[in-house]
């Protein structure tokens, strides 16, 4: 009996070592056996690129990987971090390949510490070849569908994990303010709750129930913080934001999912009021370390240390930009094309210019991070997590989320759903472009290699073939998005005249980051002048825009009957647009950005009550300054619903009570469709000028035809602050209404 207790003992004993065998105190105990050159490496982040044949600078060309500078940024230089692709997407096995000799040459080493390699996965597996790529978070925004949300990320962290990589620098969390940014298709739009909402849903899916599960990956916010509103709408350009703006509009999203577990953010390469905010204590350590409360490991942008002395010039060398940098509260440096943060950093501690015990959090934290990944344990790509790769349901997953984002933002005439046995003239270089539709991200950098598409993707042409007969369908574009011919008609009158629709595909070309930069939110000129040759045919007309940001269409979007916004769908992209054209999809998404008149009136629709103000005469003044081509919140359906009832439970709330709304959501017509609703808040009167009104809560009903359905929203005391300048939350006694639609109800609010 004894005997046994004993046994039961040691094995109880042998379980917990092993449970703990990557403990915090394993860890502590590493972090004693390390030299000062061991600690630095594991704070150095290169590019995959660099230890190829040549240097890769994002440009897509396939490099071959030299194991002989591998070993050295390893053994020599103890990296513990790589990433990226040398090129463009591998498939598994290469991947599979790539990473076993990593962690070969790792495991090789005294002290035997994985490599944690990180990844750019961002809507879907980017490097892999044959993953799956939804639809970019701008259009994710606009299904207001926050499960679905969660569900392509899931896919992702699963093909993620597959490939071997359990790192994902995703989601974007930076708001999407100003829609000349050419990273706004990364955003979810301009309001900070959606951005919260959806942002959330991708960390919960990426990290699942724990990282070392083989279905999860790290996640990585990004890019923290007020990347996404440069003055000059310029990628990586200098931002001026009020510590209001950036507590009110910036903060929220990442204050979100730092709450909801994300193991890691990476940070803003640009500055904000003149201060670069890699070099910013208040910003990284004050800021997100110690108010916002995140313990997880922050990782640089691409070279952004080294650019503090480049291109910011606060720093007077390169050794300096590293001393700011770690001061600052950066834990590691995606260098990535050089060792030069190795010598700085090693040369600082040792002159004792930085301690090393600062440098020992740094590595502590990367070490949690490799260790409940797993990585201790095994950092092999695992084999049994292959399986989860390239399964059908994330292809029904693609189809249904593409299909979901695409918003109708105009049918006159009831011009749409198309009938399926008439002739179409298909125009616009978006019509036989598989780079338009998937945009940045996609199997490369740019995402604007055709041939890496996998063979079984699906231009809006290639549907047409498949679904119509030879005789329905004209259309001569090219894939090649920018050939001469794709902004001409080139029929004869008598082709034409058989013609009973127009379908124009106008938008944009993939690009991805500073490439992206436009000096014009105006569509491109061929692009307006092929819109005008169109209209000339005199033929119904409908536009269909692939884009990755709001682009200006006043000059001729009177002329169109109907107008469907597909944003940037992806890999199932082509047969969702079809599918809402000739009504095999009853379009549901709606705009989570402002869509602009006119290039100098770029106002969100939570702005101020004075930008609302026009003057049009002397004492007179009408609240008419928000007037967008479309506001945040449009989108029509092939139904037709009609709210009633709009009521309150109460007309006062103290405390902590609830506010009940209800109202009954009735589909008029006799087609079955789901409409999204926008609750927002207006506050009237607050010590800090409020906002025009502000969404709160989203939802999304599915009714069938002629059914009607009563609907209940909850809000809270929580749905009525606002932040100051020092981020205290003001909850201030005073008259609020409830904004849906055209519907709306006041109440008072007691403390
Ligand atoms: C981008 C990041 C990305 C990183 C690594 C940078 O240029 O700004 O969003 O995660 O490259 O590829």
């Amino acid at each position: 009996m004894i005997k046994h207790s004993a046994k039961y003992f040691l094995t109880f004993l042998f379980l917990c070592n092993l449970i703990c065998l990557f403990g915090q105190d394993q860890i502590d105990l590493l972090i004693e056996k390390m030299t000062v050159e061991q600690k630095v490496g594991q704070m150095t982040q290169i590019n995959l690129g660099f230890l190829s044949s040549s240097v890769d600078q994002h440009d897509g060309k396939v490099k071959k990987i030299d194991k002989e500078k591998l070993k050295n940024a390893i053994e020599n230089h103890h990296v513990g971090s790589i990433l990226n692709t040398a090129g463009t997407a591998y498939t598994i096995e290469k991947w599979h390949r790539i990473l076993t000799d990593i962690q070969d040459i790792a495991l090789a080493t005294p002290l035997e510490i994985p490599v944690l390699y990180g990844i750019d996965a961002i809507h879907g597996v980017t490097y892999t070849k044959g993953s799956t790529l939804f639809p970019h978070n701008i259009g994710l925004a606009a299904t207001r569908n926050p499960a679905i949300a969660n569900q392509i990320a899931v896919a992702t962290a699963k093909e993620s994990r597959a490939s071997g990589l359990r790192w994902n620098f995703d989601p974007v969390l930076d708001v999407g303010r100003n829609p000349l940014w050419p990273r706004f298709c990364e955003t979810f739009g301009e309001d900070p709750f959606l951005v919260s909402t959806l942002g959330t849903e991708l960390i919960k899916g990426y990290e699942q129930d724990g990282l070392s599960e083989n279905t999860a990956v790290a996640s990585c916010m990004k890019h923290f913080i007020g990347y996404s509103d440069p003055k000059s709408g310029k990628d990586r350009t200098e931002a001026y934001i009020s510590d209001i703006t950036l507590w009110q509009k910036h903060i929220p999203s990442f204050k979100a999912a730092i709450d909801a577990g994300a193991s890691t953010i990476m940070i803003n390469s640009s500055m904000i009021n003149d201060v670069p905010v890699h070099a910013s204590y208040r910003l990284l350590t004050e800021l997100l370390r110690n108010k916002l409360g995140f313990k997880g490991m922050i990782v640089t942008d691409w070279e952004d240390i080294i650019r503090l002395h480049e291109r910011h010039k606060i720093a007077k060398t390169p050794r300096e930009a590293v001393r700011i940098a770690i001061e600052a509260g950066i834990d590691m440096s995606m260098v990535p094309n050089s060792f030069s943060f190795c010598e700085h950093l090693i040369d600082l501690v040792k002159s004792g210019d930085l301690s090393e015990d600062r440098i020992d959090a740094s590595v502590r934290r990367i070490l949690v991070l490799k260790r409940d990944l797993g990585l201790f344990e095994n950092a092999y790509p695992e084999k049994d997590a292959v399986q989860n790769f390239g399964l059908q349901e994330y292809q029904s997953l693609a189809l249904n989320s593409a299909r979901e984002s695409m918003v109708l933002l105009k049918n006159s005439g009831q011009v749409l759903p198309l009938p399926k046995n008439k002739k179409y003239l298909l125009l616009g270089p978006g019509a036989n472009c598989l780079s338009a539709l998937n945009g940045c991200w996609s199997y490369s950098w740019q995402g604007d290699k055709e041939d890496v598409y996998p063979k079984t993707s699906r231009t809006i042409l290639d549907v047409f073939q498949e679904r119509f007969s030879e005789n329905q369908v004209l259309c001569d574009v090219k894939s090649d998005y920018s050939n001469a011919d794709n902004f001409n008609i080139n029929f004869s009158d008598e082709e034409i005249s058989n013609v009973d629709y127009v379908i124009l595909f106008l938008g944009e070309n993939a690009y991805a980051e500073s490439p992206g930069n436009i000096d014009d939110l105006t569509l491109d000129h061929n692009q307006i002048e092929l819109a005008k040759k169109a209209i000339a045919l005199d033929k119904k007309i409908v536009l269909v825009l692939i884009q990755g940001r709001p682009r200006i269409i006043s000059d001729f979007s009177a002329k169109m009957d109907g107008i469907v916004n597909a944003f940037l769908p992806g890999s199932m992209g082509a047969q969702a647009i079809v599918d809402v054209l000739f009504g095999d999809f009853n379009p549901s998404g709606t705009l989570p950005f402002t869509y602009p008149a006119n290039s100098g009136d770029l106002l969100t629709y939570d702005h101020k009550n004075l930008s609302a103000m026009v003057r049009t005469a002397p004492n007179k003044k009408t609240y008419g300054g928000y007037h967008p081509a479309f506001k945040f919140g449009d989108g029509l359906s092939y139904s037709d619903f009609s709210i009633s009832d709009f009521k309150l439970n109460s007309d006062t709330i103290s405390g902590d009570e609830k506010l009940q709304i209800s109202f009954q959501l009735k589909n008029n017509s006799n087609v079955d469709g789901t409409k999204n609703i926008d609750v927002f808040i207006k506050d009237h009167f607050a010590t800090l000028a409020p906002d025009v009104m502000n969404l709160k809560a989203i939802t999304k009903v599915f009714l069938k035809g002629g059914a009607q359905k009563e609907v209940f929203i909850t809000l809270d005391k929580n749905d009525l602050f606002f932040f100051n300048a020092k981020g205290e939350k003001l909850l201030e006694d005073g008259f609020f209404s409830v904004l849906i639609e055209d519907q709306n109800q006041s109440f008072y609010f007691k403390n």
